[in-house]
C-alpha cells in the first residue's frame, strides 16, 4: 500500500514509516521543508521517500496525519481535495486544546476533510516503541482504534498488527475522547515512573 505521512519528518512520523516499510509499504514523508523530508527519506530504510505535505497527501491510498494538533485542521483543509474517499489515521493529541468532555481531536479534525475516512489511533503509542511495538516484558503494546467507518478500521487494525503491535478495537469517535484524557497522565505516569517514553497502556481483555 501506497502510505504518505503528514509530518513524516518528525519522531512519531519516522517510526511509522520505518515500521510500515519494513513490511513492505511504499511510505512518502511530508515536511513543510521537502528538502529536509528527502534527505530523512535517504537516511532511512528502502521504500521511503519525502516532499510537500501535499505530494504526501496525493501519494497515500492511506494518510497519516503526525503533526502537531494545533496545526492540524489547517493542514487538513489545505489537502482536502487530495484525501477524498482516503483512509486518514489521526494520531494527534490535543493536549487540553479541545474543551474536555465535548469533542475528542478526531472530531475537530475530520471537520477539515469530511470526506476522508478518519480513523484514531497511535494517541498512546509513544514513539520510542514504533521500532516493534514490544513492552519491557516482550509482549506486544495496544494501540487503541476509534473510527465511524468499519472497513477503514479493519484496514488500520491490519496495518498496526503487522507492525508487531497489538490492535484494540475502541468503538466509535465518543471513545477517542477519552483516550485523548489517557495521554496526558500516562506522559507523567512515564517520568514519575521512569520509564524513558517507553510506557504504554494495556487492555487486560
Ligand atoms: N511523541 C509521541 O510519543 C506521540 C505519541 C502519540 C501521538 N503523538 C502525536 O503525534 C503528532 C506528532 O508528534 P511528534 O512527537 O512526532 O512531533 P515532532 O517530533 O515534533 O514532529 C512533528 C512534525 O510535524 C511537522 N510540523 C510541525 N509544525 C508544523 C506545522 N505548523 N505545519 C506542518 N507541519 C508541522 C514537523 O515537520 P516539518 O518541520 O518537517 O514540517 C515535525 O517533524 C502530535 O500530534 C503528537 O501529539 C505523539
Amino acid at each position: 500500500m501506497k502510505i504518505g505521512i503528514l509530518g513524516g519528518t518528525g519522531r512519531m512520523g519516522q517510526g511509522l514509516a520505518r515500521g510500515y516499510a519494513a513490511v513492505g509499504h511504499e511510505v512518502f514523508l511530508g515536511s513543510r521543508s521537502p528538502q529536509r523530508a528527502a534527505d530523512i527519506a535517504s537516511e532511512l530504510a528502502g521504500g521511503i521517500s519525502g516532499g510537500s505535505l501535499s505530494e504526501a497527501a496525493e501519494f497515500g491510498e492511506l494518510v497519516v496525519l503526525a503533526v502537531p494538533f494545533g496545526d492540524a485542521a489547517e493542514i487538513v483543509e489545505a489537502v482536502q481535495d487530495s484525501l477524498a474517499e482516503k483512509i486518514v489515521i489521526d494520531i494527534t493529541n490535543p493536549f487540553g486544546a479541545v474543551p474536555p468532555g465535548q469533542v475528542a481531536g478526531i472530531e475537530n479534525n475530520s471537520r477539515a476533510a469530511a470526506s476522508a475516512r478518519w480513523v484514531a489511533a497511535y494517541k498512546t503509542t509513544f514513539w520510542k516503541t514504533l521500532d516493534g511495538g514490544r513492552g519491557h516484558d516482550g509482549q506486544p503494546l495496544d494501540v487503541f482504534v476509534c473510527s465511524l467507518d468499519a472497513e477503514a478500521k479493519a484496514v488500520v487494525m491490519e496495518l498496526i498488527t503487522a507492525t508487531g503491535f497489538r490492535a484494540v478495537d475502541c468503538g466509535g469517535f465518543e471513545n477517542a475522547r477519552t483516550l485523548d484524557l489517557m495521554v496526558p497522565l500516562m506522559i507523567e505516569l512515564d517520568g514519575r515512573h521512569q520509564t524513558d517514553a517507553r510506557s504504554s497502556w494495556k487492555f487486560l481483555g
